[in-house]
């Protein structure tokens, strides 16, 4: 009998190593994971450099306190602050937190200038931001937050894609609108680059900072370090953490000066955000994506394996509805329930995970093999021929 609470409904599987693109499991079989613990292990598992790292680190310091300098942090902020829109980070733990001290970052900005009633936070309705009180709120789901009440106020919804509901949901108490550049858990749907646009135009127009939750969608996923950097637009604070730590946990807020500057002493804290351990591996993850060409190889190879399940989709379209998504954030989705689909996938060796609207999310390590994209693709193929 297990003595986990029952919040999870777990396959009954096991793994006991993983290496790069796969996992092996306790039963023996060896399974190709296009799930890396839904996007966050983003280099694949066990890589060497990671390993050396974090080996390293744990010889030297694991822990102190963000009431001391932590050095490896401040190398870690300043290459983001250096790679990005941004000028100041904060560590967290995690993309809940992430999200939520997002929210608080945007909330203190106007108080700080003198206006406190600007505290609306206007989201997607059905979005996800994490599992906290207050994200589960910003979510808009009546599946998250049922039972969970009182209602965290200060939150707004409209509909993905319902500018005429967006406009008429902004009032003078709005203080950012929050929305994830491409929605994961919601169904992989991306926001057009010209709704980006004008998001950041009715921010502007509006004084409303614009906070875009890269938490699944960044750090190189897509092919672009961030999912926003097509558009070509600055958001004003943007959470992150899942593939920041390629499987270590760290969550980060970036943000601009402007609204940095309500964060003062004393403001917010964490007793691990930050810690030596997830710096020192944050730093490591950044390099190894920040080499030349690492992005340009996400853009070639998904837009081979996006090329290809379009073809998949072509000869099948009685069972695949649309492939969705951008670089390696994508989204099969069927026309029907998608549950016994991925059972049958996982029969043949292949990991994959649900996410809303049928969707079957496939998200290989960013450093995949263009062998195992073909892996993959094989074994999808052989099941639709069977379905
Ligand atoms: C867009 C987005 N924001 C926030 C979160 C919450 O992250 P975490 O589970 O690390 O708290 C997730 C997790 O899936 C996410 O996809």
């Amino acid at each position: 009998m297990s003595h986990l609470v029952k919040n999870y409904n777990r396959k009954k599987i096991s793994f006991r190593s993983g290496k790069g693109s796969y996992l092996f499991a306790s039963n023996g079989k060896k399974y190709l994971d296009f799930v890396q613990g839904i996007a966050v292990n983003s280099l694949g598992h066990a890589h060497p450099k990671l390993i050396k790292i974090l080996s390293s680190q744990a010889k030297k310091l694991w822990h102190i306190s963000n009431a001391f300098i932590i050095p490896e942090g401040e190398k870690f902020a300043k290459k983001l602050a250096q790679k990005t829109f941004a000028d100041f980070v904060i560590f967290q733990n995690s993309g809940t937190e992430a999200t939520e001290t997002a929210i608080k970052i945007a909330r203190r900005y106007f108080y700080s200038i003198g206006k406190p009633k600007k505290n609306r936070i206007l989201c997607v309705k059905n979005s996800f931001h994490g599992r906290t009180l207050a994200a589960i709120y910003a979510s808009g789901s009546k599946k998250m937050t049922e039972g969970f009440g009182p209602k965290v106020d200060g939150f707004d919804h409209f509909e993905f894609g319902d500018h005429k509901a967006l406009k008429k949901s902004i009032t003078s108490k709005t203080a950012a609108i929050m929305v994830e550049t491409i929605m994961g858990e919601g169904g992989i749907k991306v926001i057009p680059d010209w709704c980006l646009k004008g998001l950041r135009e009715i921010c502007n127009k509006k004084n409303i900072l614009l906070i875009l939750d890269e938490v699944q969608c960044g750090i190189g996923r897509t092919g672009d370090f961030f999912a926003f950097e097509k558009s070509k637009v600055k958001p004003d604070i943007v959470p992150i953490a899942k593939g920041i730590g390629g499987g270590f946990p760290i969550g980060a807020v970036l943000m601009n000066k402007k609204v940095a500057s309500g964060m003062t002493a004393g403001t917010h804290g964490s007793t691990f955000g930050g810690n030596p351990l997830a710096m020192a591996v944050g730093n490591t993850v950044l390099d190894i994506i920040s080499k030349k060409n690492f992005l340009q190889n996400i853009k070639k190879n998904s837009k081979y394996f996006h090329d290809h399940l379009n073809k998949i989709k072509e000869k099948f379209p009685k069972i695949i509805k649309e492939v969705r998504g951008r670089g390696f954030l994508i989204g099969l989705q069927l026309h029907k329930d998608q549950t016994n689909f991925i059972k049958k996938l996982m029969q043949n060796r292949l990991l994959t995970i649900r996410a809303s609207e049928n969707v079957i999310r496939i998200l290989p390590p960013l450093n995949v093999k263009k062998s195992e994209l073909d892996e993959a693709l094989k074994i999808i193929n052989e099941v639709c021929s069977k379905y």
